[in-house]
């Protein structure tokens, strides 16, 4: 037994609780039967090569790059290699950045489905023919057209997987898209506008990362740097609220110049159009024409990830991270119970499920056991002495309330997954080079390196096995990084686990095989202290045995990210994002030109999809 996780068995309360917490881990390998020979594949090692490596036995092959067309009927244009379609265009085209995705299956063989994805952020200098040393109204567009999520509907054929085309499900959503707003904030005064005086709709969805499928069939899109397309000019920053510096929606500090052409992006004219994004957005892929509807009840923030499962009494329970330094995990759980099913009937009948319930943030304890505090207004402190009017104001700045119940600051909270078996759920920290800076929080026991520059991954359970609990007992499973670099503090739950860093994506197959993916910063890729973790990369890991392999690496510049397998466990999509992205300062040729181009400068790098197999047709990840 690791140390890590007889010192998880000590901490975790009663005897009884640690049977029910590690009965199936431990006594039998919770993977026995179903998954044969658990990652009996060929580990692949660490790679600085400018392409996809995947085990021997494997195959993979490339889906919807971006500018591919949706496959929306008589709205098919072709990518322009040059950069040169239009905003109009990219509204009908794979968007940039692929992230967070599902496999949804029309058929009972899993072999027709709809991939559903989120496409994070843009690339503006290779999303335009001409860069943007000077923006334009149609960049802008252009640019949040290239964000948002992509249904696309796909098929196996004796060839292997294909997009179909054109699809009656095909849909691009993105950063123009109206939706709606719901939940307890949609409405309140903080969410009017002058174009939607009402405050109950909004334009578009965009910095889409991770993601989370309901238990009734609908796919989670997560708004997370929502904040950088935000601006403004640089003297309107003396008149920023605390609430709006800790959201980073500061004027002079965007990314983008949308704010010069589009004006609801100037925070100094519509301050409160920031507040209508950094939600979780529900969409109905099986419905083309239906309007997401972003969930305020859920909090706002830098949402990376919405992981549902569902409680003992049949509630849906949603967990979330805010990826920034120093921000913290949430959980919702709903009021109503979920009303079992998938079809057109049990969508319809969850339809207000997220909309009312109850939000938590984490607080994790030394000795291994940790707390959800309670984010409701006249709780816990949070009421209009500290600040708050009401329950919108409570989520609309849930960081702000996290604050005053005393929530956990965390180093980076990316994904979270939740074991298919146990209801254990496992969470990626990616890292916090800023962990004991003067002046920010000192190291503690649930983020224990100063300076944490490779991550890790933490994981709980719930008291009682229930998704609804109040308290639970929590642990490491693997602190990143080189163990073999001096004072490195890397700790994994296999001697023999294969070293990664920056963990980000994670998946939980029905097998219970956990599938780890990373983001390295393109700036640290084979420099000292990264070297010698190479690319990013996707690894395999066996909670029941603590063995983690490396199974995949990507191509120069790329992060690893988004991963689903399909219900055969037969094939494994997962997305490159941003090939080529090791560029300083933004105008540098990129470093890769995967997937089409075999040298950098060659042609643009795409961000793409993968859909791995086995040669063999077996199951991935044996
Ligand atoms: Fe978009 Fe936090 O990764
Ligand atoms: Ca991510
Ligand atoms: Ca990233
Ligand atoms: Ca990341």
């Amino acid at each position: 037994m690791p140390l890590d996780r007889r010192h998880f068995l000590l901490q975790s309360g009663s005897a009884a609780a640690v049977v029910t917490l590690f009965g199936q881990g431990c006594a039998v390998p919770s993977t026995a039967g179903s998954n044969g020979d658990a990652l009996g594949f060929t580990g692949v090692p660490v790679s600085l090569r400018d392409t996809v490596v995947v085990p021997p036995e494997y195959e993979w092959q490339l889906l919807y790059p971006w500018g591919t067309p949706t496959g929306i009927a008589g709205q098919m244009p072709a990518f322009a290699p040059d950069g040169a379609n239009s905003a109009a265009d990219q509204a009908v085209q794979a968007g940039m950045h692929h992230d967070g995705m599902h496999f949804f299956a029309l058929d009972a063989r899993g072999e027709r489905g709809l991939l559903v994805m989120n496409h994070e952020y843009t690339d503006e200098q290779l999303l335009h023919t001409d860069g943007v040393k000077v923006w334009t109204a149609d960049k802008v567009r252009k640019s949040l057209h290239a964000m948002g999520v992509s249904v696309i509907e796909v098929r196996r054929t004796s060839t292997g997987w294909q997009q179909v085309q054109p699809s009656p499900f095909a849909r691009r959503i993105h950063g123009n898209t109206p939706m709606r707003i719901a939940g307890p904030a949609a409405g309140t005064p903080l969410m009017r506008t002058a174009a939607n005086p009402a405050g109950d709709q909004v334009f578009g969805t965009f910095a889409n990362c991770a993601m989370g499928v309901t238990p009734w069939g609908t796919y989670l899109t997560c708004e997370e740097n929502f904040h950088g397309y935000f601006g403004g000019p640089k003297d309107a920053a003396k008149d920023v609220t605390e609430a709006q510096r800790r959201y980073g929606t500061v004027p002079g500090t965007q990314w983008v110049e949308y704010w010069r052409f589009d004006e609801r992006f100037d925070l100094s004219r519509h301050p409160n159009e920031p507040h209508r994004f950094g939600w979780v957005v529900e969409i109905d892929p099986f419905e083309p024409s239906a309007a997401p509807i972003k969930r305020t009840a859920l909090g706002r923030k830098r949402q990376e990830s919405a992981t549902c499962t569902t409680s003992k009494d049949g509630r849906v329970v949603v967990y979330m991270g805010d990826d920034a330094r120093f921000e913290y995990i949430y959980k919702f759980v709903s009021r109503e119970k979920v009303r079992p099913g998938t079809d057109t009937a049990a969508r319809a009948a969850n339809r207000h499920l997220l909309d009312d319930g109850t939000l938590y943030v984490a607080r994790y304890d030394a000795g291994g056991r940790g707390r959800w505090l309670e984010l409701a207004h006249g709780r816990n402190g949070v009421d209009a002495a500290s600040g708050f009017a009401n329950q919108a104001e409570v989520l609309i700045h849930a960081r702000l309330a996290g604050d005053i119940v005393g929530g956990t600051k965390m180093d980076r909270p990316e994904w979270i997954a939740v074991h298919p078996h146990s209801g254990e759920v496992y969470v990626t920290l990616t890292n916090n080079s800023q962990r004991g800076d003067a002046g920010k929080p000192a190291p503690d026991a649930a983020n224990p390196r100063a300076n944490n520059l490779f991550g890790g991954i933490l994981r709980w359970r719930e008291d009682g096995g229930d998704a609804a609990s109040t308290g639970f007992a929590w642990d490491h499973f693997a602190l990143a990084g080189d163990p073999a670099q001096a004072g490195s503090g890397a700790r994994y739950p296999a001697a023999d686990a294969d070293m990664f860093g920056s963990p980000d994506g994670l998946h939980f197959d029905s097998g219970g095989l956990l599938w780890i993916q990373t983001d390295m910063s393109g700036q640290v890729i084979g420099k000292p202290a990264y070297a010698s973790l190479g690319n990013n990369q996707m690894l395999c890991a066996d909670p029941a045995t603590g063995r983690i392999k490396r199974f995949l690496t990507g191509p120069n510049g790329s992060e690893i990210t988004g991963c689903v397998v399909t219900p055969d466990r037969r094939t494994l999509f997962v997305n490159i994002q941003h090939p080529g992205e090791a560029r300083d300062d933004g105008n540098a040729t990129p470093n890769s030109a995967w997937p089409d181009g075999t040298t950098p400068g060659s042609a643009r790098p795409r961000s793409a999809t993968l859909a791995i197999r086995r040669r063999d047709g077996g199951i991935v990840g044996t």
